[in-house]
């Protein structure tokens, strides 16, 4: 071999060896970022683990705070609030009936027409629509006014199907899914907005009076007969349908619960009476807090940056409006270690992109190759040719928020049921016995555990992991459709003076 081709042959060598270098450089390169992303989405993990351990802490501080709420004002960071609902609709009610259902992602109207004891509900008629983005951060007379309008447009339109009697009344059921303060079964102040309203000339007023007032104007005769809370509505309706409903759950956009409680054990409100010796009690368990809770660094962001920090944490991590929003800050902080997601993330940096339902849709994908995952990733988030392991990474994080969530409201609800003496313990209200477990019925309510099969396998398994088969067997998960506002109606029906 001459000189020019040893030259030649030498120089080649050196190139393939340069260019094999670079691709196990950049092979490694790569590798070292994959890592770095499933370390990222490991640690989450480990941050939000909830093994049973944790789960009966948080089950015993839920109890302990409900003392402490029913104790004294201020007591708890659970309100524990007083409904003046001392009875629940047994089914003997009947005529027509109207509610109004707000705070929940839509405005709904609704009519219904009770039968008495033997046709229960005979006929029902709901009209629903998204509240307007700019009535929520408006003012009180421009809301309540547009929800007066909304009424009288569905009272005066055909009302088909309905027989209404000239004698029916035109009594009113208000749910309104915010924290008030009552002072009767038809009236309360609101004491906070939650769910992203922020209504400031509102807050401290009475808000059934709001709205009457704004009914009037519109020429509307009909009477604001009971205020309730979402949950009230779903325990109403639970009941109404099943007398052993003793609480009721909503996880929807926000996340609350109520339940039956002896008014003896009402220590704030010394005096209070009943005829039944009961009274619902709205928790306003979304602003529960506790050191056990499994917090991250993106539950800290998320509260830091919201409207209301240091307010409604376990509805921060539980609740529609921010699950979607804890899986989009992961996936985040993924996309800016490690680049496996391509360059096209400017999307997942915006806040609130990537929606709880749109989450759920991703982590219920079962096709092969996460075709649904990737059509979302691309419509929604402008985040094209993802990977398939790329894909699968962001279906794990989807996992371990809704797990993680689905696991803290069965904390919850084993909490009230704690409180209740209902957990098969033989603590609680009922004495230090334990007694037979009885059968007991939950109703329940919101978008999550009626429409995300994976939440709601979740919370189950959860529930037989805290309780143990044989207490588990005996809770009845019921789902109270539209409860929040049929309830309501149901209540106007028993509560109002034309009964
Ligand atoms: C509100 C509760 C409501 C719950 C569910 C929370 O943000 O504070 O009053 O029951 O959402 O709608």
């Amino acid at each position: 071999m001459g000189r020019v081709g040893f030259g030649v042959a030498v120089g080649c060598a050196v190139l393939t060896c340069a260019i094999a270098a670079a691709l196990v450089g950049k092979r490694a390169r790569s590798r070292r970022r994959w890592w770095r992303a499933v370390e990222v989405v490991r640690e989450f993990e480990e941050g939000c683990d909830t093994p049973v351990g944790r789960l009966r802490q948080v089950v015993d501080a839920m109890a302990v705070e409900m003392h402490a709420g029913l104790a004294s004002d201020g007591g708890s960071k659970l309100k524990m609030l007083l409904t003046f609902v001392d009875a629940l609709p047994d089914g003997n009610e009947e005529g027509i009936y109207y509610a109004l259902d707000l705070g929940g992602t839509n405005f709904r109207v609704l009519r219904v027409q009770l039968g008495g004891k033997v046709s229960r509900i005979l006929n029902h008629q709901v009209e629903s629509q998204p509240v307007p983005q700019e009535l929520m951060n408006g003012t009180s007379e421009n809301l309540f006014d547009f929800i007066a309008l909304t009424l009288k447009d569905f009272v005066e339109r055909e009302n088909d199907g309905f027989q209404q009697k000239k004698d029916d009344g035109r009594a009113l059921g208000f749910t309104f899914s915010f924290p008030i303060r009552q002072i009767s079964v038809s009236s309360g102040a609101l004491i906070k907005w939650t769910k992203g309203f922020s209504i400031e000339d509102a807050v401290g007023q009475d808000v059934a009076h709001l709205l009457q007032e704004a009914i009037t104007k519109r020429g509307l005769t009909m009477q604001v007969a009971v205020l309730v809370n979402d949950t009230v509505g779903t325990l109403a309706l639970g009941h109404y349908y099943d007398q052993d409903t003793v609480a009721a759950v909503i996880i929807g956009t926000g996340t609350n619960a109520c339940y039956v409680e002896r008014v003896d054990a009402i220590i704030k409100c010394q005096g209070l009476y009943t005829n039944s010796g009961v009274m619902v009690v709205n928790m306003e368990w979304g602003n529960f807090w506790s050191s056990h809770l499994p917090r991250t660094s993106y539950d800290i962001a998320l509260d830091d940056e919201s409207p209301n920090p240091n307010d409604q944490g376990f509805e921060k991590m539980i609740s529609g409006m921010y699950l979607g929003e804890i899986a989009r800050t992961v996936l985040l902080r993924v996309a800016h270690e490690s680049d496996i997601f391509g360059d096209a993330t400017q999307n997942l940096s915006v806040p609130f992109s990537l929606s709880t339902p749109l989450m759920a849709a991703m982590h219920e994908d079962n096709s092969p190759d996460l075709s649904q995952v990737r059509g979302i990733l691309e419509e929604n988030l402008q985040m094209s040719d993802t990977s398939l392991k790329a894909r699968k990474l962001i279906v794990r994080v989807c996992d371990i928020v809704t797990r993680r969530a689905a696991r803290l409201v069965a904390a919850g609800i084993v909490g009230i049921l704690k409180k209740i003496g209902r957990d098969g313990s033989g603590g609680g209200n009922s004495g230090k016995t334990k007694s037979r477990p009885r059968r007991t019925v939950i109703a329940i309510e919101g978008g999550l555990y009626v429409s995300y099969s994976i939440f709601r396998e979740y919370l189950n398994e959860a529930l037989v992991e805290i309780l143990g088969e044989d207490v588990a067997q005996n809770v009845i998960l019921r789902v109270s459709e539209d409860g929040s506002g049929n309830g309501a109606a149901l209540l106007a029906a028993a509560y109002s003076s034309d009964r």
